[in-house]
């Protein structure tokens, strides 16, 4: 259909810029572009920049993109600090309620981790205090999910990813892969999380100081559950008393995944459990939804 002409006004703006894309480009691709544009000529409007702050905001950009690299990307966490990833999570995984809910991945998921036998410790520097996990994978009725495989990892007591100091901290440290047994039952040793900084070396951590905001995450480990027929679950758990749990700086704390942490000071209940001194023991159990028709299809 042929367009009446329009040039490029103050008011008409979005309008102009949006009239141009092609009725042939792709449909989804319309839709994206004409709302971003939309939305940002708004912004743009409302904040109404001097050429000084607009160029500050391409620097901004530019920095973000010069500091990426193939481990370090500095736009996930740009829309990490912004609430964006949780966001995009959220719309994607709306789960039945009683499921595990997901939260955010995060840049220190390595795939392919030492695989472990129910009951080991994944710890290998030996620092911090010493931890307990174990709890049961099961589908929304309760019933028990043999052959789940679990993923966890997390920092060590010094607050770093093995990947994050390598050659300072064991290969693989405190991360490991581990099944559920026939009662769908698991179990692994470790240390209690602490809360650590986000990468704040970068154009992010200077906006996040800028805007009077910590770079800190809520203590807690990582875990991917997943099993055939069923949703991948990608979430943490959290510990129940990290100061951080209400201004986690990625927004990834949910009330669901805030778990108990027991802390066990019985010689004979240490001894039992493999340790020498007082542990925590912490009891988690993971529900899984089932997967859609369509993923299940997926060989
Ligand atoms: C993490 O939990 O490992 C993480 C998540 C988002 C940004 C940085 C780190
Ligand atoms: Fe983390």
């Amino acid at each position: 259909m042929e367009r009446a002409a329009q040039y490029f006004d103050e008011a008409s703006s979005a309008d102009v810029v949006n009239a141009r894309m092609s009725d042939d480009a792709d449909a989804r691709l319309r839709q994206v572009m004409s709302v971003l544009v939309k939305h940002l000529h708004a912004a743009v409007k409302e904040i109404e920049p001097t050429h000084e702050e607009w160029f500050t905001a391409i620097r901004f950009l530019t920095e973000t993109g010069q500091m990426c690299t193939d481990w370090r990307q500095e736009y996930i966490l740009l829309s990490d600090i912004l609430g964006v990833s949780m966001l995009v999570d959220a719309i994607n995984h709306r789960r039945p309620s009683g499921a595990t809910p997901n939260t955010i991945l995060g840049p220190f998921y390595v795939a392919n981790a030492p695989e472990y036998s129910n009951g080991e410790n994944i710890c290998l520097d030996g620092k911090g205090e010493p931890m307990m996990v174990e709890g049961c994978v099961t589908d929304i009725e309760g019933n028990p999910i043999p052959n789940a495989k679990l993923e966890v990892w997390q920092t060590n007591d010094d607050g770093f990813y093995d990947v994050q100091q390598k050659g300072i901290q064991p290969d693989s440290n405190l991360r490991g892969v581990f099944t559920s047994d026939a009662e769908g039952r698991y179990c692994f040793k470790s240390v209690k999380p602490r809360h650590y900084p986000i990468p704040a070396d970068g154009p992010v951590g200077k906006l996040l100081a800028a805007m009077g905001r910590h770079p800190n995450r809520a203590a807690h480990l990582h875990f991917i559950v997943t099993a055939p027929g069923f949703e991948p679950v990608i979430t943490h758990i959290f510990t129940p008393d990290c100061p951080y749990l209400t201004e986690d700086a990625v927004f990834g704390v949910k009330r669901e995944l805030i778990a108990d942490f027991n802390k066990v000071d019985d010689a004979r209940a240490a001894k039992r459990a493999g340790f020498s001194s007082p542990f925590w023991s912490v009891s988690w159990d993971f529900t899984l939804a089932n997967s859609s028709k369509a993923e299940q299809a997926i060989p």
